[in-house]
């Protein structure tokens, strides 16, 4: 198992979800080779949830860490679990067209390129 999807997958279970019981990990690979990861944090009104992505980046940003080579996100479901519509957002701000490995329990994974995802990104280039 590559080290990322590991942690990925190590991380999860360290998920706060006692609310919809989906645990989801994420793992991010900056450009000296550290690994910062994260879970999702639910919430009891819901909305104030913060996905395992965007955990991920801000713990990585507030390292300190501003260049990033890959993520990893790690879910227990047969379909395997892309960045919601938020954290893409957040993931192409910070990170840019990143390579993404989705990966479930059992290990099938499936890499893809953050701009299959999110083809039409609003950024900073808009802002002039
Ligand atoms: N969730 C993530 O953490 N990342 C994803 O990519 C999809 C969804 C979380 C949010 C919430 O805690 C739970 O999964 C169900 O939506």
């Amino acid at each position: 198992m590559d080290q990322l999807c590991q942690a990925a997958l190590d991380v999860r279970l360290r998920a706060h979800a006692p609310f919809s019981k989906f645990l989801v990990g994420a793992a991010i690979e900056d450009d000296q080779g550290r690994i910062h990861t994260g879970c999702n944090v639910e919430n009891a009104t819901y909305g104030l949830t913060v996905c395992a992505e965007r955990v991920a980046v801000f713990k990585a940003i507030s390292e300190g860490a501003r260049k990033f080579r890959r993520i990893a996100v790690a879910a227990d479901a047969p379909k395997l679990t892309p960045p919601c519509g938020a954290c893409r957002q957040i993931l192409w701000e910070f990170c840019g067209d990143v390579e993404i490995t989705l990966v479930n329990l059992q290990g099938r994974t499936e890499t893809l390129k953050l701009k299959d995802l999110f083809p039409r990104p609003f950024d900073d280039t808009f802002l002039g």
